[in-house]
């Protein structure tokens, strides 16, 4: 089954560039209303305007938010409900990497997601008299193996990764199907943060060889689109690398019934 996009309503968190930016972008084109969400104000209005221009006006809003505060977190939603009547769709997409500050770093990219999940439920399940909806997370392969350079980092994204599965459990009940992205390297902005922590890491060789394979934004928000409207998808973990075709991560299951 197709989860029809047109005229649903999303909210992507950290949109105002990169990854974000280009997923708002495939959603617009499919029809939706978009919130384009981030801390930096200027290039977030910047962003909205151009697509403002190019959808038309009252399809695209820019809302100010910081994903580790809660009071624009919930303004976020509200601000949302209130423009476009409801919520539909959800990419946690707000992301940073910087192994030196790490405690922010783990607070938004895990304490910020998950209170943006459970505030998605809170509007959206259908134990809370929501329509229900979907949700997509953006992990990493980050979150799929180890890495010396980023530690902190990787553990944020096995964080996402563990979140989003474990959702899928009370998927049935809420009519909110939760799903996660893994990408591989991707040519934005935090690849170059990458790139400076892991230098003292890994040879430059193998750095430069990474960085031969690097995915472009268009390639995640393909995978964010084909989580939102095949159904099928809840719980899902979709891993995106240039060196195989695009598969679902499967964990062997560790319960010996
Ligand atoms: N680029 C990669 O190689 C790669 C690979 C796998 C996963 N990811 C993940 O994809 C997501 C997007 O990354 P990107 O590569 O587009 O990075 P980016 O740096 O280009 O964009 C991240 C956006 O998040 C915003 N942001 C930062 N802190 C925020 C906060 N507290 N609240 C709200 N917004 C905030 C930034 O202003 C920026 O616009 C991240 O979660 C990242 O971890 C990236």
């Amino acid at each position: 089954m197709t989860y029809d996009i047109k005229g649903k309503t999303a909210i992507v968190t950290g949109s105002a560039r990169g990854i974000g930016k280009c997923i708002c972008s495939d959603l617009l084109k499919k029809g939706a209303n978009v919130v384009v969400s981030d801390t930096a104000e200027d290039v977030g209005n910047e962003t909205t305007a151009e697509f403002q221009k190019e959808f038309g006006e009252s399809r695209v809003v820019f809302i100010r938010c910081n994903v580790t505060k809660e009071e624009d977190l919930q303004n976020l939603y509200s601000k949302a409900i209130a423009t476009f009547g409801y919520v539909d769709i959800v990419v946690n997409n707000a992301g940073i990497l910087n192994e030196e500050n790490w405690k922010l770093m783990m607070e938004i990219n895990v304490t910020g997601l998950i209170r943006s999940c459970q505030l998605a439920l809170d509007n959206m399940s259908t134990k809370n008299k929501g329509k229900g909806g979907v949700v997509v997370n953006l992990a990493s392969v980050a979150g799929l193996m180890a890495g010396e350079g980023s530690k902190v980092y990787h553990a944020s994204k096995h964080a996402v990764y563990g979140y989003t599965r474990s959702q899928y459990l009370t998927q049935g009940t809420d009519n909110v199907r939760f799903n996660c992205v893994c990408p591989f390297l991707v040519d934005t902005a935090l690849a170059q943060d990458w790139d400076n922590s892991n230098r003292t890491f890994l040879t430059s060789d193998l750095i430069e060889k990474l960085k031969a394979h690097m995915l472009k934004t268009e390639d995640i928000a393909e995978a964010v689109i084909f989580l939102i409207e095949d159904e099928s998808n809840a719980g899902k973990a979709y891993l995106v690398t240039p060196f195989q075709k695009w598969d679902y991560y499967e964990q062997p299951s560790v319960l010996p019934f």
